[in-house]
């Protein structure tokens, strides 16, 4: 008897649930979730979007009402948010964000290292998860099994709270931009520049103290349009006029394999370099984010200083570059005589660095170990001496940059000779 009139009563509360669906169909979404991912609604609820009407079903559709249909829900990509949002999705597409997705898929090493660190979203798929990605891309995804990872906006909104105030934490970069290569988090946090903004976050300065973030020099005005002068690689066409360090930056071309080493001829990769923007192909864009930036920095230092700093920064790219050189020179001989075998995947006898460590994935022949010092001179210590110098820090700038250069420098011809010295023993 009890368990008949529960029955009735259940059965009216569904009838009127049916009834109100259509109108409401976000709160059929948020019952169920309420109990089988609380902490979402939660989240959701926090945000902005819950006082504006934008629901659960606004940005996955409502195909999906019930547990075992959930592979209906649809997975929202940038173009739902650009629905409300041009303005920001405009800068977005336009910026170097967008090339995240693209840049990671023209690398060859993407393609023998395991599915899990690139579709997958852990290890460079984690980050490089930035940009808007094409039908062809998704599509190769989802035939390799995996389904998420469909939106940019929420690397720095995060869902399911989109919070302007997140994005605007200089955290909001750090998960991407910090460790081996790019440790601008690390550099900035312990400038003085992130002294400052920590000091304020603590009460220690007040809120009217200036204290530059990520944000303000990168992406200034609400700007979701990113870009620098040097970018990533710190190369830029044309070559420099200075005779050495332009024969310093043929040899470095040629080991990202845009150079042919046989030929010095540009090959079919410049193009896809060119795709994804990796760096300026002429002074005049170069120097229209240099200008750019000379003018955030004298909102609160002279513009000559600034100019110095950052001059500064260009030379030291300078010194890094001719260490490099002679430490690729190095090991090309190798590959010259023979001691080092041409992989079958690479198109010369010469290092490559566009296969960054060599893991070995898929029949790829493992790196040797002077090209994993090599890799790491160029990757992780070339890149902390410009880039410490641009983010004004100076532990990084000497120890963790340069002195590591000069190290590597010397480990490299060590190795080298004891190669030679036993090659064929
Ligand atoms: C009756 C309960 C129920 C209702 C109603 C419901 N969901 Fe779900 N939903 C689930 C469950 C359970 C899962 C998790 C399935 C799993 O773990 O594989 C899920 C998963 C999802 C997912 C993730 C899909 C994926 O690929 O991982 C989304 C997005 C989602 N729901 C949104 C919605 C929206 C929007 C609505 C309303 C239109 C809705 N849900 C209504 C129970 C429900
Ligand atoms: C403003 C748009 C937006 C709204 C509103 C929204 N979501 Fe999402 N949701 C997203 C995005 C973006 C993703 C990530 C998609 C991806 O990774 O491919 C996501 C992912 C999910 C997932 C799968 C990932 C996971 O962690 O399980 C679930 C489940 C989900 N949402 C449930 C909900 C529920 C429930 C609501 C309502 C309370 C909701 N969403 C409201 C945009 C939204
Ligand atoms: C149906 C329209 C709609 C969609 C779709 C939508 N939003 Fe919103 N969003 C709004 C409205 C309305 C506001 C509040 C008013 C405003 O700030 O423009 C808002 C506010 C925001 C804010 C500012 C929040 C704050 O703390 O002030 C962010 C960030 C945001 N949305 C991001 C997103 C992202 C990312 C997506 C896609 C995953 C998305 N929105 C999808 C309508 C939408
Ligand atoms: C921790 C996050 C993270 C991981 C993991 C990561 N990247 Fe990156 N990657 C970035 C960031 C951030 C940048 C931009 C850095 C900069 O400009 O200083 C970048 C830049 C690049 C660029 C240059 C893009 C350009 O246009 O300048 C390429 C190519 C690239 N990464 C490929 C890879 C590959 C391949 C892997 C894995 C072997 C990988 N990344 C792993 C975050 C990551
Ligand atoms: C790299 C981090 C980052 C990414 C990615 C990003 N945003 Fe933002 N967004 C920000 C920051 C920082 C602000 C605050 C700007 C300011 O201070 O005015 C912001 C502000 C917003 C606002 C609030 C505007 C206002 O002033 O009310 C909206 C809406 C928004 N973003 C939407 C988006 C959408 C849509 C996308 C994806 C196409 C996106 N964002 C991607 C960092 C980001
Ligand atoms: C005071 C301004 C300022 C702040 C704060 C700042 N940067 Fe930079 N950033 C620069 C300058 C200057 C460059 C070099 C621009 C050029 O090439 O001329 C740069 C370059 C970059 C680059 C390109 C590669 C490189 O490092 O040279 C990335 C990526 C970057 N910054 C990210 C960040 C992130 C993330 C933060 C916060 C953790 C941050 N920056 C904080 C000024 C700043
Ligand atoms: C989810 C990871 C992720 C987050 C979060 C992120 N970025 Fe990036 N960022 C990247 C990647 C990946 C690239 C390189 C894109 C490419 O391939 O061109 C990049 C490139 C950049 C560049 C361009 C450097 C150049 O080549 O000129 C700047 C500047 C930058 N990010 C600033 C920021 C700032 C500021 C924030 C925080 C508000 C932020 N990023 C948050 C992943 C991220
Ligand atoms: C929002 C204000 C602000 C902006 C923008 C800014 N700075 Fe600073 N900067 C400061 C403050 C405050 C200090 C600490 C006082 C001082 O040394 O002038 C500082 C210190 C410095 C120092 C000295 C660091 C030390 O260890 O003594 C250098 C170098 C510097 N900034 C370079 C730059 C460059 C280059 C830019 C532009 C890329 C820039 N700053 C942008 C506020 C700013």
């Amino acid at each position: 008897m009890k368990k008949k009139l529960l029955n009735i009563f259940m059965g009216c509360a569904i009838g009127m649930f049916a009834l109100s669906a259509p109108a409401m169909a976000g709160d059929v979404c948020i019952d169920c979730h309420t109990k089988v991912s609380p902490g979402q609604v939660q989240d959701w609820k926090a945000s902005v979007h819950s006082e504006n009407d934008v629901t659960c079903s606004t940005c996955h559709g409502e195909k999906h009402t019930k547990a075992e249909d959930a592979n209906l829900a649809q997975l929202p990509a940038e173009s739902v948010c650009a629905e409300c949002h041009e303005e920001q999705f405009d800068g977005f597409s336009h910026g170097k964000h967008n090339f995240g997705w693209t840049s990671l898929n023209a690398m060859p090493v993407t393609h023998v290292e395991p599915d899990e660190l690139m579709e997958g979203g852990r290890g460079c798929g984690g980050c490089h998860n930035m940009g808007i990605k094409s039908e062809a891309q998704k599509k190769e995804q989802l035939d390799k099994g995996y389904r998420y990872q469909n939106n940019s906006c929420d690397e720095c909104h995060t869902r399911h709270s989109f919070s302007k105030k997140e994005a605007q934490q200089p955290r909001a970069c750090q998960q991407c931009h910090m460790g081996y290569d790019h440790p601008q988090w690390e550099m900035w946090s312990s400038s003085k520049h992130g002294e400052r903004w920590f000091a304020k976050q603590n009460g220690a300065l007040p809120e009217s103290a200036v204290a530059p973030t990520c944000q303000t020099c990168h992406m200034p005005e609400g700007s979701h349009n990113n870009h620098t002068a040097w970018g990533f690689l710190g190369v830029r066409l044309p070559l420099p006029e200075d005779p050495q360090w332009a024969a310093d930056r043929v040899v470095i071309l040629k080991a990202l394999g845009v150079l042919s080493p046989e030929t010095g001829e540009p090959t079919a990769r410049l193009d896809a370099v060119k795709a994804v923007d990796l760096c300026r192909l002429d002074q005049e864009s170069w120097q229209k984010e240099r200008d750019k930036m000379i003018k955030t920095c004298s909102q609160c230092h002279a513009a000559s200083y600034a100019k110095t700093q950052l001059d500064m920064g260009d030379s030291m790219l300078q010194k890094a570059d001719r260490l490099l050189a002679q430490s690729i020179e190095t090991v090309a001989a190798l590959y010259k005589d023979g001691i080092i075998k041409k992989p079958d995947a690479y198109s010369f006898a010469y290092p490559d660095f566009l296969f960054f460590m060599r893991t070995g994935g898929g029949d790829l022949k493992q790196a040797t170990y002077i090209e994993q010092v090599l890799f790491q001179m160029y990757m992780k210590h070339r890149m902390r001496t410009y880039q410490a110098q641009f983010h004004v820090n100076p532990d990084y700038a000497y120890w963790y940059g340069w002195a590591m250069m000069t190290k590597d420098l010397v480990e490299i011809e060590d190795l080298a000779h004891t190669m030679r010295a036993t090659h064929g023993k």
